[in-house]
């Protein structure tokens, strides 16, 4: 059984990520979400709680055990995925910073990765996005999407978080 870390950021696609969780165990995986405190506005960690069977990290410090959960599960992991990748985590992530659970576990672990980004096109577009995401790519992350079309804020363009299914397609030769 593969360990899957499953990173829930801040944007309106976070009640998709819900689906991919409940996807990702069906599929057999160990699945482990960890979610950033805004990823916490839009949907509940009781949520994928309940959908991976396993507790849900969203803060550094109550930790459960002597062994920070950042370190714990990095150990353990097989690959990551970040559905939904705010334009913010993914800056945090190409910079090296580690502020929160899902950044600090990212600092920790690089190995397999895969990063669905989801925002608004504008936002996606800006350079200094554009910027980070060609370093995650050149270390190696993998992207998977965005894809064109509507996002929840009324735009059209690049930021349309892939769909669970599609996300599953590329993780499952993994699982
Ligand atoms: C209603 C709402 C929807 C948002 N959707 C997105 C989004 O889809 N993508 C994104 O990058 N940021 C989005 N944001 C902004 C992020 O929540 C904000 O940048 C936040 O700091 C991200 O924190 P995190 O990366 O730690 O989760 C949204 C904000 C609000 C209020």
């Amino acid at each position: 059984m593969k360990t899957v870390v499953l990173g829930v950021s801040g944007g309106i696609a976070a009640y998709k990520a819900a689906a991919l969780c409940s996807k990702l165990t069906q599929a057999g995986a160990d699945v482990h979400v960890i979610m950033t405190e805004n990823a916490t506005e839009f949907v509940t960690p009781l949520s994928f709680m309940t959908l991976s069977r396993n507790p849900v990290v969203t803060g550094l410090f109550n930790i459960p055990e002597w062994r920070p959960e950042h370190v714990a599960l990095a150990d353990r992991a097989d690959i990551a995925v970040i559905a939904p990748a705010t334009a913010n985590i993914i800056g945090k992530i190409a910079n090296g910073i580690g502020d929160d659970a899902l950044s600090t576990f990212m600092l920790t672990f690089y190995s397999k990765v895969f990063i669905a980004p989801a925002m608004n096109p504008r936002m996606y577009n800006n350079p200094a996005v554009q910027e980070n995401i060609a370093k995650l790519k050149e270390r190696g992350f993998q992207f998977i999407g965005p894809e064109a079309g509507h996002v929840a804020c009324g735009a059209a363009g690049m930021g349309r978080m892939c769909e669970p299914d599609k996300i599953m397609e590329i993780l499952l030769p993994h699982l």
